[in-house]
């Protein structure tokens, strides 16, 4: 579709219309009394963000950086942005919009504009997510590390399947996907505890809220799946103390942020034998090292960082709601700054 560029002066003039988007969804769209230059910047799916949103608003003017490189924008919609692009803007800024559900990157940037910054909200990475932490989760309750060690070294040797009820799976974090796993895994038949900072009310799963509730917490359960963000508080939370309130034999899955967990923590639990194993998909420095030590562990399996990817159709759905909000100076869904998430 040919880019139409509105002229700002005829900005007030514009009226309150609704249009036919994209993806068949009928999104109600303010015309330019807000912005008319949206810029994106992603590495890799770039023309494929470009293209959902110049569907959905096509009077704006919707660029990539790979086009028109770090220049000022009315809004930025960004994942990892370079420093020079957030050091680029100037009062036109009135929102950044954030290509994922972490924000740690964008929000420890120095060069980061005094506007509200929003971030992805689940967008149907939740079943993604899900998948990958029932594959691990079955992997150790199934034995398959046992069976994988077998295997090479020419054992035929069946093992026991434990009662559902003997696992019990703790969820770290529960925002929008640390809920969804934890749902899902109860309703697989695991007893599933979740703990956040607030206390919440989620069906079939039993929550916990606050740091004194979380060594006792980690002491009945047999996995533990971190989905918290990466903030101050947060950072370097799961240590050697923290995991070794953890029963003998139990497993870590991380696809939270990376700098959670201590991973030369993690090992030290590994080598005492007080861990069985764990899941790892983001690390404190990604790409991990091609020489890390945690490579050299059977007992755990590494993924680069793959374990939510964002689905197209509903972070457009989601990013078309917020510019509607923003262009209604409606800002109530922007992350808190001072929390980190
Ligand atoms: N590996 C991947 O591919 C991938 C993909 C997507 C997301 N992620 C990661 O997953 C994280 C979670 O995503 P989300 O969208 O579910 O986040 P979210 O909606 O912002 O939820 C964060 C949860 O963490 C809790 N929390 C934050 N700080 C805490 C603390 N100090 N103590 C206890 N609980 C704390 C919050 O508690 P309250 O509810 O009480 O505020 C909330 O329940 C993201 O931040 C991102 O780092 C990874």
């Amino acid at each position: 579709m040919p880019k139409q560029h509105f002229p700002l002066a005829l900005a007030p003039l514009l009226a309150l219309t609704c249009l036919q988007g994209g993806h068949g969804l009928l999104y109600c769209h303010y015309f330019m009394e807000a912005f008319v230059h949206i810029l994106i910047h992603d590495l890799q799916k770039a023309a494929c963000w470009q293209s959902a949103l110049q569907d959905a608003f096509p009077d704006a003017q919707v660029d990539t950086t790979d086009e028109v490189g770090s220049v000022p924008a009315e809004i930025l919609i960004v994942w990892q942005p370079p420093t020079a692009l957030l050091a680029a803007q100037d009062q036109r800024l009135q929102a950044i919009l954030n290509l994922g559900a972490g924000v740690d990157a964008l929000l420890n940037s120095a060069a980061l504009p005094d506007v509200p910054v929003f971030k992805l909200r689940g967008a149907g990475m939740e079943p993604f997510m899900t998948e990958y932490v029932r594959y691990g989760l079955l992997h150790f309750y199934r034995n398959m590390d046992h069976y994988h060690r077998d295997q090479r070294k020419g054992v035929w040797q069946p093992r026991g399947l434990e009662d559902r009820q003997d696992w019990p799976v703790c969820v770290l974090g529960l925002g929008t996907i640390g809920r969804y796993v934890a749902q899902a895994i109860a309703a697989d038949g695991f007893p599933v505890h979740g703990w956040s900072r607030h206390e919440k009310h989620l069906d079939h799963v039993t929550t916990h809220a606050g740091e004194q509730a979380l060594a006792p917490l980690l002491s009945k359960s047999r996995v533990v799946i971190n989905l918290l963000p990466d903030t101050p508080l947060t950072r370097g939370y799961l240590n050697h103390q923290l995991l070794g309130c953890l029963p003998k034999g139990a497993v870590v899955i991380n696809i939270g942020r990376g700098t959670t967990l201590v991973l030369e923590d993690l090992m030290a639990r590994l080598d005492e034998g007080h861990l069985r194993g764990a899941v790892l998909d983001v690390f404190p420095e990604e790409p991990l090292n091609a020489d890390h030590p945690i490579r050299g562990y059977d007992n755990v399996l590494i993924t680069p960082h793959i374990s939510g990817p964002t689905p197209i159709k509903g972070a457009i759905d989601q990013l078309v709601s917020y510019l509607q909000a923003i262009a209604r100076k409606d800002f109530s869904e922007a992350v808190s700054r001072e929390a980190g998430y």
